[in-house]
């Protein structure tokens, strides 16, 4: 960002040469014009976006999810998680967070969804929000913030205070605003899908603006929470016509996955995605992939490329390079096609348009 402004104000257009203009205008175009896709103006999003309309909104969101983590600490993935897939699918707008009406099915309702939790932790935020600040701070941003919240709060280092003076894994760009439009049909085709392989991770990631590394880093939220059985069936026991078990799954590890789901369909089953660590944001994710224990086929891809291999490597070697990068790339992602300025709105509850 800072290297746009500078060559905005640098490269003054020299009059006395209009036949320059225009290739001049179009290099400052070029420069100034949102490297995210989409319609979204990521360079409107700053750290404190409310700080004069709102200043007490990101203490606000803190101190709900503070709260929500202290009953349950299980509640930090699926917070990080919804951020995620509202990015996903439709760029950073609350799309996710919308029900379905009588005439439209909701992303909520699409088939990755299952197991999409903490909306009421979400819906309390707004709530204070809307006493303290009515319409005003968005539901995409409160999205942003609670998932930057939920890590934090779940990273080891942070609580000892080691991190950040302010206890924050990373600063978090606001700015955003509410969609009004929520597909049950893109969630389907946007979000990735636990068999993926390497090329298809990419392409999905590349189509939000997204690169290698944030792919490598951003997996690593797989540190924290659970999956279901209807996710792994087919990496367990029906993968290939050749296999019956996904050949990147440690063949151990995949006996034991097998016991614990029985049936296929087990939906209540959970699975931690690092046993005995689920609740805690580190870099021990990276250590159960090149063992191949990670959990998803996804996660194994991680693998199968180069530079992604490396990262996971690198990310073995030193948490502390995970943590800078992981933060890094939530703000790239925080960045997807989001609604800024006047377009969309405000949502006063966060699961219907106004
Ligand atoms: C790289 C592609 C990804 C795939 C294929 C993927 C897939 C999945 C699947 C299948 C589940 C388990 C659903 C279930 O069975 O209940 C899951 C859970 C989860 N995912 Fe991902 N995911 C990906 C990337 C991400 C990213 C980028 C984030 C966040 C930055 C994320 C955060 C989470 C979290 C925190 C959970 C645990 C949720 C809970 O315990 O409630 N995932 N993911
Ligand atoms: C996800 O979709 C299923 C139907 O496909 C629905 O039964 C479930 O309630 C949805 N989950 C959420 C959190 O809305
Ligand atoms: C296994 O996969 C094949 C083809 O991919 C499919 O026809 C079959 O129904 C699957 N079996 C089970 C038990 O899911
Ligand atoms: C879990 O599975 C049962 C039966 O297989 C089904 O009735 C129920 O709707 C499922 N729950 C979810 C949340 O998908
Ligand atoms: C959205 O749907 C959920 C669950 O279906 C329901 O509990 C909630 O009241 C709905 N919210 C609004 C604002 O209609």
């Amino acid at each position: 960002m800072s290297s746009s402004t500078m060559v905005v104000s640098m490269w003054v257009p020299p009059l006395r040469h209009p036949r320059l203009l225009l290739p001049l205008l179009v290099l400052l175009l070029a420069e100034v014009a949102p490297v995210h896709g989409g319609y979204g103006k990521p360079s409107l999003l700053r750290v404190g976006f409310y700080k004069h309309s709102c200043p007490d909104a990101e203490a606000i969101v803190r101190e709900v999810v503070g709260q929500a983590v202290g009953d349950d600490q299980t509640v930090t993935a699926p917070l990080l998680r919804l951020h995620f897939h509202d990015c996903f699918v439709r760029g950073c707008d609350a799309s996710v967070l919308l029900n379905s009406t009588q005439t439209n099915t909701a992303e909520k309702n699409a088939k990755p969804n299952h197991t999409l939790d903490a909306f009421d932790v979400i819906d309390a935020i707004k709530e204070k929000l809307e006493n303290k600040c009515p319409r005003t701070v968005s539901c995409a941003d409160i999205l942003a913030i609670a998932a930057r919240d939920a890590v934090s709060l779940a990273t080891k280092v942070v609580t000892k205070g080691e991190w950040r003076k302010d206890g924050n894994l990373y600063e978090v760009e606001t700015g955003r605003r509410d969609g009004l439009v929520s597909s049950t049909k893109e969630a389907a085709a946007h979000l990735p899908d636990s068999f993926d392989g390497i090329q298809k991770l990419i392409s999905r990631f590349a189509s939000k603006g997204l690169g290698l590394k944030d792919l490598a880093v951003l997996s690593g939220a797989h540190a924290l929470g659970n999956s279901h059985c209807p996710s792994l069936e087919k990496r367990l026991r029906n993968f290939t016509a050749q296999y019956d078990t996904d050949p990147t799954l440690d063949a151990a590890y995949g006996a034991t996955l097998r016991q614990q789901c029985g049936k296929p369909e087990d939906n209540e089953t959970e699975l931690a995605m690092v046993p005995g660590s689920s609740t805690t944001f580190d870099a021990t994710y990276y250590s159960l992939v090149a063992e191949k224990k990670g959990l998803f086929h996804s996660d194994e891809a991680l693998l199968s490329n180069g530079a992604t291999r490396m990262l996971v490597y690198g990310y073995i070697r030193s948490e502390k390079r995970f943590f800078g990068d992981f933060g890094v790339s939530m703000v790239n992602m925080g960045r997807v096609a989001v609604l800024t300025g006047r377009q969309g709105e405000i949502r006063t509850r966060c699961a219907v348009v106004n």
